[in-house]
């Protein structure tokens, strides 16, 4: 999809297809949809009064071709009651390029809503429009190829002035809607074809485009590194496993670097303590922290912030066999801590101690952690908000900048101390399992002892990395969710 800024009255656009943002809340016409009313002479305002329209989110009515508009066609799109914010436009614009997309209208304008700062604005449009187009039929032999061709966003004439800072907030908009890009196209691949060394050769093969450093650690060199907690995840699993490291050098002040780590599992069968068979082909989904941490980095490299970031995702199969570990195995992680594996299905934790571990061995300073970890988090935020755990205040409130900067829903959970003794070890350090009660916090207690000081946080995605049902501005599967906080995080990181 390509995508260009549009300084000019609406009036004036041309093209195929011109749409104007129209709420459900406010009674009259404002902005740019005023401004067309006005050229148009009345005649969107007359047709508000019909009550065809009633506004609502995602409603797109067709107004045809009106005198005084330039454009071939102008539709409105109902923004519905909600105040409108970065979150809400994404949606907008996604469930608005299906629409058009299904009219076979693959190039159109919008003008972007008054009520957002226009950097924002650009970036929610972008990121929706694309994340709506985004294809998880691949397989599917009679499938129609159809993408969206462009979007151009219009902007008032008077940010002209501002071109160059907007043109910056578009590149930005495309690098990270490419990201999630990338994670989704990762996240959707069935596990038999994403395998663990599939996701090493899609890093290798963007780190290698994007101009990335890349290793990958096979098992002898982890088994040399004594990650442990790693290798026993992946023993189960005739799959050998791979930890991604990439780095960007981004300079800054060489003090601070930032660590992405990602959880990698391209399977959860749940190992010996297997799962049941409902749902499990879902489980294909368990690496969507790590192709998030993927996509976030192809993000950064594209914007060049100037800091260092390290990003880590150990990927492994989670599988049962004759090798694979068993309820109650001890295992050594790489920073010697012992753990009793009393579930072999809280696998995330296992491979992300070694992930967290290695990072700050590498130097990292800073650690954001990005996995689906507990069904827990599912209870309790079911698929709207994002789990986010800290160690750290400060860290958290730079994060949670970046967060809003991108509109992701997430929501603070609790890290105490009297949670530790939920996941205190009886043969070893600590079980990786906490009981019944309280299980993504448990999770993120057990992640901290493995992070121990570093400021740190942990974001549990399991409810949010996959959309179960199709909705109006994206199609079933895969998210990309964190790969817009992330880079956020990483240009907020190095002032820009
Ligand atoms: N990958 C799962 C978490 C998950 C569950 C994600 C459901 C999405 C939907 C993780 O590895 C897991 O199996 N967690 C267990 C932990 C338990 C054994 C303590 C869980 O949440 O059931
Ligand atoms: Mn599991
Ligand atoms: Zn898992």
């Amino acid at each position: 999809m390509e995508s260009r800024l549009l300084f000019s009255a609406p009036a004036k656009v041309e093209g195929d297809a011109l749409v104007v943002l129209v709420s459900e809340r406010e009674p009259k016409l404002s902005g740019a949809a005023a401004e067309l009313d006005r050229a148009a002479n009345g005649a969107i305002a007359a047709l508000l009064q019909s009550g065809e329209f009633s506004g609502r989110a995602y409603e797109l009515l067709p107004l045809g071709k009106l005198n005084g508009a330039a454009a071939q066609r102008v539709f409105v799109l109902g923004t519905g009651k909600a105040a409108l914010g970065a979150h809400e436009l994404r949606r907008l614009a996604g469930a608005l390029g299906r629409q058009l997309k299904g009219k076979n209208l693959l190039r159109f304008a919008c003008c972007a809503p008054e009520q957002l700062d226009p950097a924002a604005a650009i970036e929610a449009l972008i990121t929706g429009a694309l994340g709506g187009d985004f294809d998880t039929g691949r397989y599917q032999r009679d499938r129609e190829d159809k993408q969206l061709a462009e979007i151009a966003i219009v902007l008032p004439e008077q940010l002209k002035s501002q071109e160059a800072a907007l043109a910056a907030a578009l590149t930005r908009a495309r690098a990270i809607a490419a990201g999630q890009d990338f994670a989704r196209v990762l996240g959707n691949e069935p596990a038999n074809r994403m395998t663990p060394s599939e996701m090493g050769r899609r890093a290798q093969a963007m780190a290698k485009s994007a101009g990335l450093e890349c290793e990958l650690i096979t098992a002898e060199r982890a088994r040399e590194l004594k990650m442990g907690a790693f290798l026993g995840v992946a023993q189960g699993s005739a799959e050998p496993p791979v930890m991604i490291v990439l780095q960007y050098k981004g300079g800054g002040n060489g003090k601070e670097k930032l660590g992405l780590v990602g959880k990698g599992i391209t399977f959860d069968t749940g190992g010996i303590s297997i799962k049941p068979a409902a749902d499990m082909d879902k489980m294909k989904f368990d690496m969507a922290g790590g192709a998030a941490v993927l996509g976030a980095m192809q993000a950064i490299a594209a914007l060049q912030p100037k800091l260092d970031v390290i990003a880590i995702v150990p990927c492994a199969e989670n599988m049962p066999g004759g090798r694979a570990q068993k309820p109650g195995d001890v295992q050594i992680a790489m920073s010697g801590k012992s753990i009793e594996v009393l579930n072999t299905d809280a696998e995330g934790r296992l491979v992300l101690a070694d992930g967290l571990h290695y990072a700050q061995q590498l130097g990292a300073t800073r650690l954001v952690d990005v996995c689906t970890l507990t069904g827990a988090i599912v209870v309790a935020l079911a698929s709207v908000y994002t789990g986010v755990f800290s160690n750290n205040e400060e860290f958290f409130a730079a994060f949670e900048r970046a967060r809003a900067a991108s509109g992701e829903k997430m929501w603070r959970m609790p890290v105490d101390e009297e949670y530790f003794e939920f996941i205190r070890g009886t043969v070893g350090d600590v079980l990786n399992v906490g009981g019944r009660w309280g299980g993504a916090v448990t999770a993120a207690m057990f992640l901290r002892e493995f992070v121990e000081q570093t400021p740190w946080v942990h974001l549990d995605i399991a409810g949010t990395a996959w959309l179960d049902d199709p909705k109006p501005w994206m199609s079933k599967g895969p998210t990309g969710v964190a790969v817009a906080t992330l880079v956020h995080l990483a240009l907020q990181s190095a002032g820009k």
